[in-house]
């Protein structure tokens, strides 16, 4: 008996020891793209970072809740500096709520913050900041207690202000004016796949189009869509060669013609020639893949993913990496 006790108690130690094993070698191993480190002010999960030009650094939103800033130096730190989150924002009255999709918003000079509760499904808003004083502009109720499950998840701007946030549950999308007023939901059969499993994660990454459209990706099946909104919003599908774009998760314009997708793998690029009606994955990029990529951004032309899980005691350190392709 005790024999076999210990011998489970090997087996035990030696079953954990592996996959800490492969997470430590991965850490340790050589990144070989740029990669900007940062320890993070708490929790272990970071879901979107994106990079705001005016004030070179990257807004974060905090999966406890709350959202910071990682201030890049002018002179480029060498390899291997951490860099620093400080906190800007923080909900006291969403407490409990996670802190999700991103989009700044350079023109107004402001940033648009999704918050949720992922868990729960119960509750859902967007909020505007200030980018130069973090002052809340507005706090739009999206969905509560009474209303059906949801959550939202992403968020972009189009050239009027208005913001479009994905519901990553119930496969819809909301429309926001300038001003934080909720104007109308944008439902579509083409959102709600028939299979049960690809229902899990609906719309996720959302990204407004200067040709007048929203391109908008369905994690679980795989499945892009265009929204026209000078058409009245008519949904697509656009068939991408190369697809579908399983798991599938934030979206960055890296030009008019090419948007990078962040998930799993960590990075892939996908280029249209025809204006959005069709596309295809023309390159695939492999990051740390153990940190789970959840978004994309693009600093001075190039992608960069933000992965999700921070590693490290005491405190933990979070990886925006770019993508090569
Ligand atoms: C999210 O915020 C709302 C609004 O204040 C609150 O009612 C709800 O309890 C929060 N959700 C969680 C899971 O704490």
């Amino acid at each position: 008996m005790a024999l076999f006790s210990l011998k489970s108690l090997a087996i035990l130690l030696l079953l954990t020891a592996i996959p800490i094993g492969i997470i430590v070698s991965l850490e340790r191993a050589q990144p070989s793209t740029h990669v900007y480190n940062y320890h993070g002010t708490g929790g272990w999960l970071r879901e979107c970072a994106k990079w705001d030009p005016t004030n070179r650094r990257f807004i974060v939103s905090f999966f406890e809740g709350g959202v910071g800033e990682v201030r890049v130096p002018e002179e480029e730190a060498e390899k291997g500096v951490v860099l620093q989150e400080v906190t800007v924002a923080m909900e006291v009255s969403l407490a409990g709520n996670s802190s999700l999709g991103i989009s700044v918003d350079t023109q107004r000079n402001r940033v648009l913050v999704v918050h949720a509760d992922v868990l729960g499904q119960r509750y859902s808003a967007l909020a505007a900041y200030d980018l130069s004083t973090w002052q809340r502009l507005f706090l739009t109720h999206l969905s509560g207690p009474s209303d059906e499950k949801s959550f939202a998840d992403d968020v972009d701007v189009d050239a009027e202000g208005n913001a479009y946030v994905t519901d990553a549950k119930a496969g819809k999308i909301w429309k926001v004016g300038v001003e934080g007023n909720l104007i109308s939901i944008i439902r579509n059969p083409l959102f709600t796949p028939k299979e049960w499993y690809k229902k899990l994660v609906a719309l996720n990454g959302i990204v407004y189009h200067p040709d007048g459209f929203l391109i908008v990706i369905h994690t679980f099946s795989g499945n892009l869509f265009k929204v026209d909104l000078s058409k009245g919003e008519e949904v697509k599908v656009i068939k991408v060669t190369g697809g579908p774009l399983y798991f599938g998760d934030g979206l960055a314009l890296l030009s008019p013609t090419k948007i990078v997708v962040a998930g799993n793998p960590s990075g892939r690029l996908v280029e249209s020639t025809d204006g959005w009606e069709t596309a295809s994955v023309v390159a695939k990029f492999s990051g740390p893949m153990h940190r789970l990529a959840t978004s994309a951004t693009v600093k001075d032309g190039k992608p960069y993913l933000s992965h999700m899980i921070g590693i490290g005691y005491p405190k933990k350190k979070f990886a925006i990496v770019e993508a090569v392709f």
